[in-house]
């Protein structure tokens, strides 16, 4: 299986891995032999890669981090949480939310079990979902990326669980910003960000009045858009000032954010997301994290396309654990030319080679 652009996907190609909608329901399914109508809907549906068959690739699997099961399940339970916070008055909030927060706290649990069977660096790009709502499964990709950094920076499992309950309802405050603001395509206006910014401190003040909820997570809601300069929102806190939980989640949700199918740009692609905190790095995010969050994804995801510097290309085939950005390639092309051996190399054996592109798209 190899990753394809959709706007390079042709009929006659055949369907790599099924694609869901947020709900779970099956849109496209693996194998299926793809129509003009089809890649016309998974470009209305903003998707910006796909897996695709293709008989030279088919060893090639993709690991999705956690279960489709419980991937369905914790959106589907992220939902039911946050329209909790939704649809009650302000006085009774904090104790409606003390039912999702055990909730929440089973859902983290099962996330860092399936976590620590999962030996690969983690790539979200393995399977394709559409959604309608991001923020729910924004919330669920978040969490896995923050524990992955968590583990990473070698955080007690206590501290795990409570970084997770805080990734999970981050952005739980979104539910008081009006939808068509929240859900606005275009560019926003200064007073509709205003808005968009409330939802730090009003995500705090819902998870700190729940008994049930550890303060740190409400600080994780409040705090996620703090930026190492002080350039961030909503207190403009710097450096220190800022909670470790802060500056892992901040980093999380940026990555996610950044590499994930959305109404009005490309997904990018793991290695460019990764360009982005880098540019960050030091000044927006915190560097320790940064340097230890490329140690956790898989920075060339199995089926991606890639030149490298001594003009081969082929297309990644499996990770190694250790070192990130250097996986096992399939060699397709020579000087040019494809080749009619493909083989493959070990880029943790030959260090002088190096990926110099990638199958990208240029993000605007
Ligand atoms: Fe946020």
């Amino acid at each position: 299986m190899r990753l394809a652009l959709t706007h390079s996907l042709e009929a006659g190609d055949r369907l790599g891995k099924t694609i869901y909608n947020e709900n779970g329901k099956i849109l496209l399914r693996q194998g299926v032999t793809l129509t003009d109508r089809m890649i016309g809907r998974l470009s209305e549906f903003h998707i910006t890669y796909v897996y695709i068959e293709d008989p030279d690739t088919d060893d090639i699997e993709s690991h999705y981090p956690i279960t489709e099961e419980l991937r369905t399940s914790a959106v589907q339970s992220i939902k039911k949480s946050f329209a909790t916070a939704q649809d009650s008055d302000t006085m009774k909030k904090g104790f409606v939310f003390d039912k999702s927060a055990n909730e929440m706290t089973s859902i983290v649990r099962s996330i860092m079990d399936e976590l620590r069977n999962h030996k690969e660096a983690i790539s979200l790009l393995s399977d394709v979902f559409t959604y309608d709502d991001y923020i729910f499964t924004h919330s669920l990709n978040v969490t896995m990326y923050a524990l992955a950094l968590g583990k990473q920076l070698q955080l007690p499992y206590s501290k795990l669980e409570q970084l997770g309950i805080g990734a999970i309802l981050h952005d739980v405050g979104k539910m008081m910003v009006p939808r068509d603001v929240l859900l606005k395509p275009g560019r926003l206006s200064n007073s509709e960000f205003e808005l968009i910014k409330t939802h730090a401190e009003a995500g705090f003040e819902l998870l700190r009045s729940s008994s049930q909820i550890p303060l740190v997570a409400a600080h994780c809601a409040f705090q996620h858009h703090e930026r190492m300069d002080g350039s961030g929102y909503p207190r403009g806190l710097a450096g220190d000032e800022i909670h470790y939980f802060g500056k892992i989640l901040a980093v999380a949700d940026v990555f996610d954010a950044v590499t994930s199918n959305r109404v009005y740009r490309a997904a990018m692609l793991p290695h460019e997301g990764l360009e982005i905190l880098y540019s960050g790095a030091g000044t927006l995010f915190d560097q320790e994290m940064v340097e230890a969050f490329r140690k956790c994804i898989a920075i060339y995801p199995n089926g991606l396309s890639v030149e490298l510097n001594d003009g081969r290309k082929g297309i990644v085939v499996s990770q190694n654990p250790a070192l990130c950005d250097r996986p096992i390639i399939r060699i397709f092309e020579e000087d040019g030319y494809e080749i009619e051996q493909k083989y493959d190399i070990d880029l943790s054996e030959q260090l002088s080679v190096v990926v110099k592109n990638c199958d990208t798209i240029s993000v605007g």
